[in-house]
């Protein structure tokens, strides 16, 4: 049966979520901060599950109105504060990918104290997708070995990457079919899941459905079963 080691996450529907109860966007993405540590908790409970990617803001999320990335920002980094207890309490690894440079220096040391304080966890890995383009991602990272004297390999690219781990299995709530961008090289051969739960009302018990319909399926990777 497959091992669901590495899943990623579209957190997609916060805003939609919110318009449907007549709330303003920015409840909708409270509410999804919230689902994203009911999600990681269980994660972290699950022995399977080694790595969760969650997509939290993409390189293209800029074009928002200033007032809801403003709103995002500063989620994010009372996020980051109030979880360091539980990180550390369920031997949590926090791990950033995307390109930091773009965060204002507070966000910025937020993010590195709680990345070193949680440094020492070896249970899972959560990876929070910030500022996150997998096309900004590879070419950084191609840009960063492009002066070697070989010919870059595909390992030497996978290592380069902010992710360097293959996705088993991925999932994007919010109805929609596309990747958006997300770990386009990393999910090569992912399976991938697409439910119409907008990101709030994402409950561990669909996770855990879509883990057992993971589990059946028959990964071949191009080769014959
Ligand atoms: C996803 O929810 C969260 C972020 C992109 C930060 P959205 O804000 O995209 O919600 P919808 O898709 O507009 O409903
Ligand atoms: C993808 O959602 C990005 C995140 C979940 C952070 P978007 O709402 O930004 O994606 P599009 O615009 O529908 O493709
Ligand atoms: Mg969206």
């Amino acid at each position: 049966m497959n091992r669901a080691r590495h899943i990623a996450i579209i957190m997609d529907g916060n805003g939609r979520w919110a318009e449907l109860k007549d709330k303003k966007r920015v409840k909708g993405h409270e509410a999804g901060g919230r689902v994203v540590k009911e999600i990681t908790t269980y994660c972290s409970n699950n022995k399977d599950i080694e790595r969760l990617t969650l997509y939290a803001f993409s390189t293209e999320n800029w074009k928002r109105p200033r007032l809801e990335v403003e709103f995002l920002m500063k989620l994010l980094e009372k996020y980051l504060k109030d979880e360091l207890e539980n990180y550390i309490k369920n031997n949590i690894r926090f791990e950033p990918i995307g390109d930091l440079r773009a965060f204002s220096k507070s966000l910025r040391k937020t993010i590195q104290n709680i990345q070193e304080k949680t440094a020492h966890c070896d249970g899972l890995v959560q990876s929070l997708a910030l500022n996150y383009g997998a096309q900004d991602e590879i070419l950084r990272a191609l840009n960063s070995i492009k002066n070697s004297e070989k010919d870059i390999t595909e390992a030497m690219l996978s290592n380069a990457l902010d992710c360097k781990h293959s996705v088993d299995l991925l999932i994007r709530t919010g109805g929609d079919h596309r990747l958006s961008n997300f770990l386009l090289w990393q999910a090569a051969y992912a399976e991938l899941f697409f439910t119409d739960t907008l990101w709030p009302d994402f409950t561990t018990n669909e996770l855990e459905k879509i883990i057992k319909d993971f589990k059946k399926i028959e990964r071949r990777f191009g080769g014959l079963k």
